[in-house]
């Protein structure tokens, strides 16, 4: 118990430096936002950020106005970034996609602007730079374009990683909060055993050829796989001998418990630890629980999860089980191979059997 509660700190601490960075790069970004306005001679200079799940454009950053949101394809900046081109209109007011309600609300007259979308590393457009009403009446050209679009890029990286440190920020919050409202740990294993789950997972995803951000996502939601085990009772969870059929059947309810959990939530990294959490007792043949998927209809990370957790559990004493000796170990996974594992997954296992045991040497219990 007193692990975890150390173990939730670092968690809480890790939130946040976080945040404490996050601060660090909004600044960063009010600094990119003047520089744009200042280097093409212009009044205003706003940075738009593309929501693509409310399908909502607004302003993280707009020097003299308040924040403002729209439809994601609304008006100049909308066309800009749903159409991913740079826009330089030096008669705005007669522009047909200009959207003039927000001129109307503020009592600012619009004449000239240029709009630059930003993409991010994986080339999707995550909003726009946009500058307004170039100074002493003059137009924008070539040259603006040019230093617009040089800004525009490493706005584009800030504000990225804005969004990535978010996405964490909220995710980290989001499993305290979760953790904390499901209390104390309830199962008997270690932090060893979801340890080298996780670390298993890894290097089984990597092997298998998955990218490193999915490898190091796998990672990450693999040692949730059992959070359902908190809704099983001691009496079962915690007997100190072989479960009955009937008593099973009140286990195997601990993949749907796990999935109700997490699935509710939207972010991306709680949705993976949801599919974990459903599927890692399914069974390439179709024998597994819940649903008896097959083969591939069963999620890849599901199927690297299975492998990791059943090696773990072999080579685990349990309150029920001695733990198993290593030629056993390797036995069982030829003989299961297209029953209870992907085939792919075990050649790779007993290719590389000894990166494993190296891990498992690594995160002894005591
Ligand atoms: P677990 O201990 O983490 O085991 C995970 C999976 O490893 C098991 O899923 C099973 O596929 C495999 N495994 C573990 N021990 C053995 C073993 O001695 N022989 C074989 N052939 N496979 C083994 P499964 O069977 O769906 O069990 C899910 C969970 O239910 C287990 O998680 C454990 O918490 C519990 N459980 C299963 N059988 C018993 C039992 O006889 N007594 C008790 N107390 N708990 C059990
Ligand atoms: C538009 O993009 O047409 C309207 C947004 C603005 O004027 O700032
Ligand atoms: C578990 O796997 O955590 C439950 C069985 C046990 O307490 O060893
Ligand atoms: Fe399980
Ligand atoms: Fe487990």
């Amino acid at each position: 118990m007193k692990r975890n509660a150390d173990e939730l700190l670092t968690f809480i601490l890790d939130s946040i430096s976080k945040i404490a960075s996050l601060h660090h790069q909004e600044k960063l970004l009010v600094a990119l936002s003047e520089m744009s306005r200042d280097i093409v001679f212009a009044d205003r200079c706003s940075i738009w950020i593309l929501d693509k799940r409310k399908k909502k454009l607004w302003t993280r950053v707009s020097d003299g106005v308040k924040p403002i949101e729209m439809h994601e394809k609304t008006g100049i900046v909308g066309y800009a970034v749903t159409e991913n081109r740079s826009l330089v209109i030096n008669d705005v007011q007669h522009d047909e996609r200009f959207n003039d309600a927000i001129d109307k609300k503020t009592g600012y007259k619009t004449k000239t602007m240029m709009v630059i979308p930003m993409v991010n590393n994986d080339n999707q457009v995550i909003g726009a730079i946009q500058v307004i009403n170039k100074k002493e009446n003059e137009i924008f050209d070539a040259q603006d374009l040019k230093y617009l679009t040089l800004v525009a890029s490493y706005a584009a990286e800030s504000v990225s990683t804005i969004l990535m440190m978010e996405e964490i920020n909220q995710t980290q919050k989001e499993l305290i909060f979760r953790l904390g409202v499901t209390g104390e740990n309830r199962s008997k294993e270690t932090g060893f055993h979801v340890k080298r789950v996780a670390e298993y997972s890894w290097l089984l995803a990597r092997l298998y050829g998955l990218s490193l951000r999915e490898c190091d996502m796998l990672r990450d939601v693999s040692p949730m796989h059992d959070i359902g085990k908190i809704g099983i009772a001691d009496a079962i969870l915690h007997k100190p001998d072989r479960l009955t059929d009937e008593e099973m059947d009140v286990m195997k309810t601990h993949v749907q418990i796990g999935y109700d959990i997490l699935e509710s939530s939207e972010l991306p990294l709680l949705q993976a630890a949801a599919i974990v959490a459903h599927e890692h007792h399914e069974k390439y043949d179709g024998t597994g629980y819940p649903r008896g998927l097959k083969g591939e209809e069963i999620h890849i990370y599901g199927r690297i999860t299975a492998l990791a957790d059943v090696f773990d559990a072999l080579g685990s004493k349990r309150v029920y089980k001695e733990a198993w000796d290593d030629a056993h170990i390797l036995e069982l996974f030829e003989a299961q191979k297209a029953k209870h594992f992907d085939p792919l997954l075990v050649d790779l296992f007993i290719e590389n059997k000894e990166k494993f045991f190296a891990i498992r040497d690594e995160f002894v219990d005591v």
